[in-house]
């Protein structure tokens, strides 16, 4: 006599593998009767015998209630009986005289098989991209991209004819996805590029980012789609991961020119099919998505590291060069009034006077040449300000 133990479909996989690395054999009872396996059974290795579908079968008809307990009783010590918990409360009562014990398996439930089932099905129709906006949702789009980005005319004026064709030859079925790629010094907004369009399209949860700078490069594919079936451990891969996370359109993937050529050639594919597909085999849709690829590399480096079909793939390939000084004027009144009237709302309405303008003068911009260190004396100038 022994204990039955149930499963749950979230933890099967995971218990599957982490006993099948300790040694264990999994066999169905249905496999093992049809094959005859019983007397060939090795009474050295230990077996988990999964009786759920003798227990379907004993639910729809317990005339065979007999046989099965006559099987059961005719086992060694070396088999574990396992059973899907779908059918907890009938094996109870039915299997009481086969089993003096009932308990569950120990094992972490796949969280991320129920989350993506959920997700599956209430996505994708509900994420906002910029080729389901209306014309007075476009032309809000726009408005709000252009003052979040300071700067950048050029790039401006050439997203906006991109997008305007992307609407019109996504929906002829010719133009899956419009792709950016932005090269550049660090800290001139290539990456703001890609926050202002997520605000804009009004998104109310995480930006999908992947980031190659944090990937180790010999296995940047199997983070980013998931390692091959059946390896332990293996999941759909982050890229998956932060899509359905989020709900508008976009993906923005950093320091790309850290990725390696298994990764350039999947993007290739992505490009041009719309489609993100993992190790798995699972598929998302993401045609009438915007991908942002942002690069330190310079022009040169950008040829000899991205193959040309991969380049002249881009939609869009360009320098960003750092704000000319009137623009890095304008970003510093936007930031310190912002900053003010952050201020005045959670801390305290009792500001310095003239606080806007003394913190403006203390502001060398010409001397500036990376918007970060811009925005951290802002900061820096504000707090020291406000203090006296
Ligand atoms: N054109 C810009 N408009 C508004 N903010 C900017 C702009 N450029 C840079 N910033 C600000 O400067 C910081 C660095 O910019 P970021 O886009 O992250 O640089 P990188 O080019 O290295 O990706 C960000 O915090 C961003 O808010
Ligand atoms: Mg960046």
């Amino acid at each position: 006599m022994s204990t039955l133990f149930f499963y749950t479909k979230q933890q099967f996989f995971n218990f599957k593998s982490t006993q099948t690395a300790e040694g264990f054999e999994f066999l169905s009872m249905s496999k093992l009767l049809s094959s005859q396996r019983i007397d060939e059974l090795d009474e050295c290795q230990q077996y988990y015998v999964d009786i759920s579908s003798m227990v379907a079968l004993v639910i729809a008809d317990d005339s065979q209630l007999l046989n099965f307990e006559q099987l059961c009783g005719s086992f060694g010590g070396n088999i574990t009986f396992i059973c899907d918990k779908a059918y907890e409360a009938d094996t109870k009562y039915l299997l009481r005289n086969v089993f003096d014990d009932f308990s569950d398996v120990e094992a972490e439930s796949d969280e991320t098989l129920a989350e993506k089932e959920e997700m599956l099905s209430t996505k994708p129709d509900s994420v906002k991209k910029i080729t389901n906006l209306d014309d007075s949702e476009l032309k809000s789009f726009f408005e709000n991209f252009n003052t979040r980005l300071y700067g950048h005319e050029r790039f401006k004026k050439e997203f906006k004819e991109l997008v305007n064709s992307f609407r019109v030859f996504n929906r002829l079925g010719e133009h899956k996805i419009l792709s950016l790629f932005l090269m550049g010094d660090s800290g001139v907004g290539k990456t703001e590029v890609a926050r202002s369009i997520h605000k804009a399209l009004g998104s109310k949860a995480k930006l999908a980012k992947i980031n190659f700078g944090n990937y180790s490069s010999h296995d940047a594919l199997n983070s980013l789609i998931g390692s091959p079936l059946g390896y332990i451990g293996s999941d759909g891969g982050e890229l998956l991961k932060r899509v359905h996370e989020s709900d508008v359109g976009l993906i923005l993937i950093d320091e790309f020119e850290k990725a390696d050529n298994a990764v350039f050639n999947y993007f290739l594919d992505v490009l041009e099919n719309g489609k993100i597909v993992n190790s798995q085999a699972e598929e998302y849709d993401v045609s009438g998505y915007i991908i942002v690829f942002t690069s330190n590399i310079t022009k040169e480096n950008f040829k000899s590291k991205i193959s040309p079909e991969l380049r002249s793939r881009f939609d869009y390939k360009g320098m960003f060069n750092l704000l000319t000084d009137v623009d890095k004027k304008k970003f510093v009144h936007f930031r310190v009034n912002q900053i003010i009237s952050k201020y005045r709302e959670f801390v305290s309405a009792d500001i310095p006077d003239k606080l806007h303008d003394n913190v403006v003068a203390e502001i060398d911009v010409p001397r500036y040449t990376n918007m970060r260190d811009l925005n951290k004396k802002i900061k820096d100038t504000f707090v020291s300000l406000i203090k006296t």
